[in-house]
């Protein structure tokens, strides 16, 4: 008999399964918006869009709207955002994961201590932008070693770094080396969530055991393509696959044992069908 393994951390993190739930629970009712695209999955935003669910990406899509509810995804948005929706008038509903949630505390209370912001990240992500927007003082915002070297900050004032929570736990070490080299007075707070390490590490730990390995995930999710190069690595019969009609069944071969998981935007339903039937196939 066939053994196949599933990754328990394949899919969604516990932050994006909350916030996907969320929107799925709410779509039951009228009017339903989320500000920008609840997950990178075209699939469940489509999905959700038949049920009603409309996606704005500017408070301005909002003018005309009188009366709904808001969802906001698990990125977070700033202090000014939730503020402009708060006026007008719609119910919020915040599916902010509680990681996000917990660093735009640490941002509020320590800039109202005073302290400047530093914040470990790309600029241009919306879980930055939110994170930058609930500081009372300047931020600073650094991805690259270039960016640390260059830095200028207050000697006089004290500073703060966070990082954005899915921020590679190395490159963050090495570039607070480089800031603290400095001679600020500095807090470090790591705030990088595990979520996708512990989904790269487990999946690198079946890959090793099995004969052949399923990665499953959208084909310009650059996560699960670092899954799929994580897992080649360990085991050659590695296949990357969007859904189960992309899996060749006779490309398993004879193969005893197979290992599945998932990037972190595959929604559960594709897992299971894929796993289901690499299951029942022998
Ligand atoms: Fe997911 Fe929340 Fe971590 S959204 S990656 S569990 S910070």
């Amino acid at each position: 008999m066939r053994e196949v393994i599933l990754a328990k951390s394949a899919g969604f993190c516990f932050g994006v399964k909350r916030a996907v739930d969320t929107v799925y629970e709410q779509s039951e009712r009228k009017n339903v918006y989320t500000f920008g695209p609840i997950i990178h999955n075209e699939e469940v935003v489509k999905d959700l869009e038949k049920k009603g669910v409309k996606v704005i990406n500017l408070l301005k899509e909002l003018e005309n709207v009188k009366e709904g509810t808001i969802i906001i995804r698990s990125h977070g948005v700033s202090k000014k955002v939730y503020d402009e929706l708060q006026q007008h008038g719609l119910e919020i509903v915040d599916a902010t994961c509680p990681f996000v949630l917990k660093i735009h505390k640490i941002v509020k209370e320590e800039s109202e201590k005073g302290k400047q912001i530093v914040i470990i990240g790309n600029e241009n992500h919306p879980e930055v932008e939110g994170i930058k927007g609930w500081s009372k003082t300047p931020v600073t915002i650094v991805d690259t070693e270039e960016k640390a070297r260059n830095i200028v900050l207050n000697h006089e004032q004290e500073v703060c770094i966070v990082s954005q929570t899915t921020f590679n736990y190395n490159k963050f070490k090495e570039l607070v080396e480089i800031i603290s080299e400095k001679g600020y007075n500095i807090i470090i707070r790591n705030t990088i969530c595990n979520a996708t390490e512990e989904r790269q590490t487990e999946a690198r730990e079946i890959a090793k055991r099995v004969d052949a390995m399923i990665v499953v995930g959208g084909s310009s999710s650059s996560n699960t393509r670092k899954l799929y190069e994580i897992c080649k690595n360990e085991c050659k019969d590695t296949f990357y696959i969007q859904t189960l009609n992309d899996l060749d069944m006779e490309s398993l071969g004879k193969a005893d044992c197979i290992g599945i998981t998932a990037g972190a935007s595959t929604p559960n339903n594709i897992i299971q069908e894929v796993y289901t039937n690499v299951r029942t196939e022998f």
